[in-house]
């Protein structure tokens, strides 16, 4: 079997594989001392509110900032001070309050949670105690565990899922909005085709070399995907605003059963946060009432409504596979890459990644970052629903956080593919894998749809 995805020249160090000799691993720990800053500047910045702000519970669906702030910082302890470093606890009796498991979101604002002070105290303390260890834990790979550096880069992906987290309690948040940053870069070309053939035959999907994969990524498997079409780009508000316009929230013959039940139930009606204002709609985006740019990529909608907007268009929302195979398989060299552009990692001109911005870019932006098969932003922007299930690949192995994927797999998690403008560049490969329950819609959610090709 060709394992394309084993070819050399696809870790982070451009061929160079870390931690073999002793600059590899020195580049390595810069590159960790690197991301964990990163990720701490993010999360300070979200959390730069003031103390009521913090402990608030600003929606049900979310945890109060603060929890996310020690849960960081909880996480960070408990896999790499405790369990690769040995350390005792520093405060042992927080654990409870802080595991996920144990209190549901609705909950935590009630817990005796560490004040804000304490929390950022707390964090600090545990990070200066982790590069301390950095410096001194061999990153060589006799420890599967610190091959590559994978617990480090673990927790570094961690916490820039919890910023995006906490980004979206920011979107949720009441008031004027604590954040700005400027709109993507004007990159958008066109006219192109609405949409691309991706000829039938089989792709290597998912990884075993990645370094800092988590274990729902793995292992590698070769998938035969039938021909089929998809969208050049994500669907756009404007396309989206057609659909509503038709009556495509009112005709039950767009919706499955349980979308339906769930539309009536929630009364939905447009996607999350849109209003309407004599002939216009608006929308509110990080405390700002704004009009809803056409061109931009459909945002916080659920996977219903995704699924009912593609068969208002005759089309279907593409399985996990067919999304994999547009967005990494090159059929040139029959292998696949890490990213839809290639093997480097992601930067300003290839995609709209890692808070930046706070919003996607128009539709038929970031040209650089288009896939072998000339597909677009499928990377950043938006993450797209895919019509999938999340369930484990053949031969999945739990590794190591039992509770991150496996407790998850099921039908009743929908796969979403591709991160989005609040993922953070680490967190946001070809191979990654996002999921949420069908009806979820605060998220920075959108998709593409996608057609069977012709049958010969
Ligand atoms: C992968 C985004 C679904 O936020 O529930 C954070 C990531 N897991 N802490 C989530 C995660 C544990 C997870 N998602
Ligand atoms: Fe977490």
């Amino acid at each position: 079997m060709l394992n394309a995805d084993t070819e050399p020249g696809t870790t982070p160090t451009a061929g160079h594989h870390p931690g073999t000799d002793r600059s590899g691993s020195e580049a390595l720990r810069e590159r960790i001392a690197t991301e964990l800053l990163a990720a701490r500047e993010r999360t300070a910045g979200l959390t730069a509110l003031d103390d009521h702000d913090l402990i608030a519970q600003h929606s049900p669906l979310m945890s109060p900032l603060v929890w996310d702030l020690a849960h960081i910082g909880n996480q960070e302890e408990l896999w790499l001070l405790r369990d690769i470093g040995g350390r005792d606890p520093i405060h042992p009796e927080i654990d409870p309050l802080y595991d996920a498991f144990e209190h549901p979101r609705a909950e935590r604002p009630k817990l005796p949670l560490l004040p804000p002070d304490q929390a950022r105290a707390y964090a600090h303390e545990v990070r200066g105690r982790v590069l301390d260890l950095l410096t001194t834990t061999p990153l060589d790979g006799e420890r599967p565990l610190l091959r590559d550096g994978f617990a480090f880069g673990m927790i570094v992906q961690h916490e820039q899922q919890h910023d995006e987290t906490m980004l979206i309690t920011h979107q949720l948040r009441k008031g004027p909005g604590a954040l700005t940053a400027p709109p993507p870069p004007a990159t958008a070309t066109g006219p192109l085709p609405a949409e691309v053939l991706i000829p039938g035959g089989p792709f290597t999907m998912g990884t075993d070399t990645e370094p800092w994969s988590l274990d729902n990524e793995r292992p590698t498997h070769r998938v035969d995907v039938p021909a089929f079409h998809l969208d050049t780009t994500p669907v756009s508000n404007g396309a989206y605003q057609e659909f509503i316009a038709d009556g495509g929230y009112d005709d039950p013959r767009w919706w499955t059963a349980a979308g339906w039940a769930h539309r009536q139930q929630a009364g939905l009606s447009a996607p999350l946060y849109w209003s309407r204002d004599g002939g216009q709609w608006l929308r509110l985006r990080f405390g700002a009432v704004e009009p809803v740019p056409a061109a931009e990529p459909v945002l916080h909608v659920s996977w219903y409504e995704a699924d009912a907007y593609a068969r208002w268009a005759g089309r279907r929302l593409p399985t996990e596979a067919e999304w994999e195979k547009a967005a990494r398989h090159d059929p040139a060299a029959d292998r696949s890459r890490r990213y839809p552009w290639g093997d480097q990692e992601p930067t300003d001109e290839l995609a709209n990644l890692g808070q930046r911005h706070l919003q996607p870019a128009p539709v038929g932006s970031y040209p650089a970052g288009e896939s072998a098969y000339g597909v677009r932003q499928l990377m950043g922007d938006v993450w797209e629903w895919t019509s999938s299930d999340f369930l484990p690949y053949p031969g999945f192995r739990a590794w190591p956080y039992q509770e991150y994927s496996e407790v998850f797999f099921g039908p009743e998690y929908k796969v979403l593919r591709g991160g989005c403008f609040a993922a953070a560049p680490v967190a946001s490969r070809g191979t990654f894998r996002n999921w949420d329950y069908p009806i979820r819609r605060q998220i920075f959610s959108g998709f593409r749809t996608a057609r069977d090709g012709e049958v010969r």
